[in-house]
Formats: structure tokens, C-alpha cells, sequence
């Protein structure tokens, strides 16, 4: 199926179209794991990673000739194509990094002290667990877990009344990657701001799926993934740091920036704070590409396609009768992951089965989501399969999913 979100461009033909051209087996796989990584790339970002490896090949930010200051100006062309994206006012607080996790790192470690409480919920990834749990370790920081309801979503009014006076940061995940359920994210900026307290949101599901503009949110911190929704190559992401904010992030990761390098210290201007060592140049511009690509497209058309799969999805897997399906009902309020168990499998066993079948690539287990599938009661049973569509994903594919699906459950 070629739709308008430019479905057939060559790397996508060469995935549906053109399988006799002894390609590797990993082209006759079905990827449905777009909630790990984006696959495939949207050709414009396959060229720019090679061309700069090729044709620039330097480290940006190191040396004052011409190829150095073409290799930074894609790194604050990618700043600015991201700011442009989340609404963000000052490209210079895009901080690069080397995925989500990095930059939730460093929102959290950066910004907690001895003694503060952060509202966190059950819906964390853990790369917003970890981090507290080890702020609680050593550190001296408590966190208040807010619970959902069955379909993963938070009540504001819960993090109304988790908020302390010692409470340093509110953290929401905007999209969970168990469950797809959207946060209402106004809502819970709306308490926090109120009460004063910083808002740090995870957009690494949220990404490149959902309009989001931090200056409407009023968020402080907000840290998401390069390579999932946004389509960018492996090892990005950022974190977006609100004005003034930096003030209050202390900068976690030391070493080279480049410039005043007589200081033995991390230089006070951002981005520089926070971009110590040498960044992916490669990973950055094809990141540039991705963003302007979904930004052509319009992220409303990226999530209307992926909108209709999931239902599609998850209106086939509800016929199994066998199948229980979890987090909301499909609607343009969740993001493009089904999660799902089916009676009498193991969630691996069946994933694997998927696999061995036809090559469909879904994910089983926990999606490091521990509490979130605490919550749902799936942690005990080894959690969940996880579906998660992406961009490419054609309807066909989804056709030929259910059908392997529906043959596995009821052999
Ligand atoms: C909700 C959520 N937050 C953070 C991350 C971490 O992102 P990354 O894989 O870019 O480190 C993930 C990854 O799956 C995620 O689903």
C-alpha cells in the first residue's frame, strides 16, 4: 500500500516490493517493533548518515576549517529542526545526547538534591525508575509512585495530592510504551505549575506521534528518544531545557567541549553545558532529515495512519476471542503500541511463535515498564506482546499479522 506519508519511497519499495533481489532475511520480517526503534528510515536520513560519513567525517565543534564548520552547522540544524518541532523557543537549549535514557539521566540526576521528593508514576519507563531508585539509594530523594486506572491512564487530582512542599519534580511519561495511553499531560502541567514545582515529561513514545509544544505546556525539562518516532538513526535524542531552568540542572557528564578549554569546569553557555565529548555527528544529521520529513508530513498524517492500523490491529486480535487486549480502546487520545496476552501462551512463547512463522517482530516481556505492568496485573504471568506500528507499516501487513496470529493461537 503506498499512502500519502510517502510510503513508497525507494526504501520502502525495497522492503515490500522487491524481496527477489537476494536480500538479507531480515527483509522478510514484518517489524512491528517501532516502539524499540524506528525501522525503516525514511531514505532522506539513510543519505545524510552516509554522506557525512563519507564526505564530512569530522567532530563537530573541533577545528575552525571548512569541513568542522559544516559538521557543526548540521548539529545546530538538528537543535533547530527539533525546536522548531516541540514549540520550543531557543534552539540552544536542545541538548543532544545519545538517546532517552541519556537525557532522562540527566534531567533527574542533573536536577535532584539531598532530600527532595519527586511525583513519579507507574506508568515510568525505567529509565526514569532507575535513576530515581538510585537518587533514593544515595542520595536521600523520596518519590511518590501515582497509580493509573485499567487503562493506564493518570489521574491529574492523584498528582494534585502526591505533590509535597520539599517536591522538586513532577515527572510525567507522555505516551506509555505498554499500553499506548496518552497522559493528560495539560492537566498534570496545570497542577504542577501551580503548585509551583518543575515538570519534567518523557515524550519517548510521544515523539514523532503527537503534537507537542512545550511552551503551551509550560514544561520544564522534557526529554525524548531520536530513533523512535522521530525517525532518526540509532543513539539520539535530547532533552529540552526550559529558560532559566539550567540554572538548576547541574551538568552530570564533564570533559571536552571544544572551546574554553582553560576551564576546569563545564562552560556555563548552553548547549555546551551539557554536550561534553564528542557528539554523533552521523546520527545528528540523518536526525536533521527525519525531523523535516516529519514535518512535511505533518505528524497529524503520521498518527492518522498509524491510527487506523492500530485499530485494525487491535479489532482483529479482539475477534480471536482468545485474546485479552490492554490500555485504551484505539482513538487518536493513545499512542501506536497494542499490548496484548493470549490464553494458554507465555508471552514470549508466542512472540517467538510470531517470529518463526513468518518473521513478525513484536516484543514480549516487561518493555522495562516493571510497575506499569505491576499495575495491570501482568508482571507475574511475564508481562505482554507488544505490537507497536510505525510510519511504513502497511495494511497488508497487518492482514498477514492477524492472519499468522489467529493460525498460532488456535493450533
Ligand atoms: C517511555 C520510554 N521512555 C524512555 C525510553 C528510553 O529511550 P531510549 O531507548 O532512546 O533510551 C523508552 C524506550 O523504550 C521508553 O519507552
Amino acid at each position: 500500500m503506498v499512502s500519502e506519508l510517502g510510503v513508497g519511497d525507494a526504501s520502502h519499495k525495497h522492503f515490500f516490493g522487491e524481496l527477489t533481489l537476494g536480500l538479507s532475511s531480515s527483509t522478510m520480517r514484518i517489524y512491528l517493533d517501532n516502539a524499540a526503534t524506528s525501522w525503516p528510515k525514511p531514505d532522506a536520513v539513510y543519505a545524510a548518515v552516509d554522506r557525512y560519513q563519507r564526505e564530512i567525517g569530522i567532530a563537530a565543534g573541533r577545528g575552525g576549517y571548512n569541513d568542522a564548520i559544516e559538521a557543526q552547522r548540521i548539529v545546530e540544524a538538528a537543535r533547530r529542526e527539533i525546536a522548531a518541532l516541540i514549540g520550543a523557543p531557543n534552539p540552544s537549549h536542545i541538548i543532544h545526547g545519545c538517546n532517552g535514557t541519556d537525557s532522562l539521566n540527566l534531567a533527574i540526576h542533573g536536577t535532584l538534591r539531598p532530600g527532595d521528593h519527586v511525583v513519579a508514576s507507574v506508568t515510568d519507563h525505567n529509565s526514569v525508575l532507575r535513576p530515581l531508585a538510585d537518587a533514593t539509594r544515595l542520595r536521600d530523594v523520596t518519590v511518590t509512585y501515582v497509580g493509573c486506572n485499567g487503562q493506564g491512564l493518570i489521574d491529574p487530582d492523584d498528582v494534585r495530592r502526591a505533590i509535597r512542599p520539599e517536591t522538586r519534580i513532577v515527572i510525567a511519561t507522555h505516551a506509555s510504551n505498554v499500553t499506548g495511553a496518552i497522559q493528560p499531560l495539560a492537566e498534570i502541567a496545570a497542577v504542577t505549575k501551580s503548585a509551583d514545582k518543575l515538570l519534567m515529561v518523557d515524550a519517548s513514545q510521544s515523539a514523532g506521534h503527537v503534537d507537542i509544544d512545550v511552551t503551551a505546556l509550560q514544561a520544564d525539562l522534557l526529554a525524548a528518544s531520536g530513533h523512535k518516532g522521530l525517525l532518526g538513526p540509532a543513539a539520539t535524542g535530547f532533552l529540552f531545557i526550559r529558560d532559566g531552568v539550567e540554572k538548576l540542572v547541574h551538568p552530570i557528564r564533564q570533559g571536552g567541549t571544544g572551546f574554553e578549554s582553560q576551564l576546569d569546569r563545564m562552560p556555563d553557555e548552553l548547549p555546551t553545558r551539557y554536550e561534553a565529548g564528542s557528539l554523533n555527528g552521523p546520527g545528528l544529521a540523518g536526525l536533521v532529515e527525519a525531523v523535516r520529513y516529519l514535518r512535511q508530513r505533518t505528524i497529524t498524517a503520521v498518527c492518522a495512519h498509524e491510527q487506523m492500523l492500530v485499530e485494525r490491529l487491535w479489532n482483529g486480535l479482539a475477534a480471536l476471542g482468545t485474546v485479552r487486549l490492554y490500555g485504551p480502546p484505539p482513538s487518536p487520545l493513545r499512542g501506536p503500541v497494542v499490548s496484548f496476552s493470549v490464553e494458554g501462551y507465555d508471552p514470549q512463547e508466542f512472540s517467538a511463535a510470531l517470529d518463526a512463522a513468518r518473521g513478525i517482530q513484536a516484543r514480549a516481556g516487561l518493555h522495562c515498564a516493571p510497575r506499569m505492568h505491576q499495575a495491570l496485573g501482568t508482571f507475574d504471568s511475564g508481562g505482554l506482546v507488544r505490537m507497536s506500528v510505525g510510519w511504513a507499516t502497511t495494511v497488508e501487513e497487518i492482514d498477514e499479522v492477524l492472519a499468522v496470529a489467529t493460525a498460532v493461537a488456535t493450533a
